[in-house]
């Protein structure tokens, strides 16, 4: 079953002699439990691509259904995109974008939070995400007493605490030694498969390619089909 869908999407920022075409008529297809990789140099439109999908860029024309549900066709055609986001994606960003001011653990809690996983339960998933990921012994520090990959694990555990139909992830490897980035990639694996959830993954990390099932390759806001 196809969970992501783009089509034709075009974005061009800003207008006149400043405007940059970021996307040129991109069309990506995910289906259920699939891994796919988006790979390209810096500034082909990758993260565009990216934010255009999870609502929160609006794309200058074309058309994104993600779980069945048409989030923009040439318009946004969802009234509340922040609560589209919260049920259907999870996302981890170039930055981490963690809550500074919580620890490691409560920054996961907070994600379950908010779809009323509480207690007892919300605790033992992220405790378990948290184990998984390396950073068990460090869930009780805030993310500036973190490293760069341990801040980056704790917002791959916060983004897949919810077990989203679509997980989208920017570069989620990036600060991990070759072992950790397997290690994500295998839990990313196991949430596609055990959740049906899709992964869209851009990477500029030729090691982990071998762990996707469809590769697409962007350049200059054009994207191709590759695997
Ligand atoms: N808010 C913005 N306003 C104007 N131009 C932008 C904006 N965001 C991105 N761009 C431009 O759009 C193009 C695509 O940027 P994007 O961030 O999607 O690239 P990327 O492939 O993610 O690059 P990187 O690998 O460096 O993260 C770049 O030329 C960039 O300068
Ligand atoms: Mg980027």
């Amino acid at each position: 079953m196809e969970v992501v869908h783009i089509d034709d999407l075009t974005k061009v920022y800003g207008s006149g002699k400043t405007a940059v075409r970021a996307l040129v008529g991109a069309n990506v297809v995910a289906q259920t439990g699939e891994l796919v990789a988006l790979l390209g140099p810096s500034g082909s439109g990758k993260t565009t691509l990216l934010t255009c999908m999870a609502g929160i860029v609006e794309p200058t024309s074309g058309r994104v259904t993600i779980g069945g549900i048409t989030t923009y066709d040439d318009g946004w055609k969802v009234h509340d995109r922040s609560r589209f986001r919260l049920e259907h994606l999870g996302f981890i960003f170039q930055a981490h974008n963690l809550i500074p001011f919580l620890t490691a653990r409560e920054n996961v809690l907070m994600a379950l939070q908010i779809q009323g996983v509480t207690g007892p339960p919300a605790r033992r998933i992220a405790q378990d995400l948290l184990n998984y990921l390396g950073v068990g012994d460090r869930q009780s520090h805030f993310p500036e007493q973190l490293s760069g990959g341990e801040q980056q694990r704790v917002a791959i555990a916060r983004a897949i605490a919810n077990s989203p139909q679509v997980i989208l992830a920017d570069e989620p490897t990036a600060a991990l030694d070759t072992e950790r980035g397997q290690s994500v990639m295998a839990l990313f694996r196991r949430v596609a498969r055990e959740k049906g959830s899709a992964v869209i993954c851009v990477t500029h990390d030729s090691r982990m390619l071998e762990g996707f099932d469809h590769i697409y390759q962007v350049k200059d806001g054009l994207v191709s089909d590759e695997r």
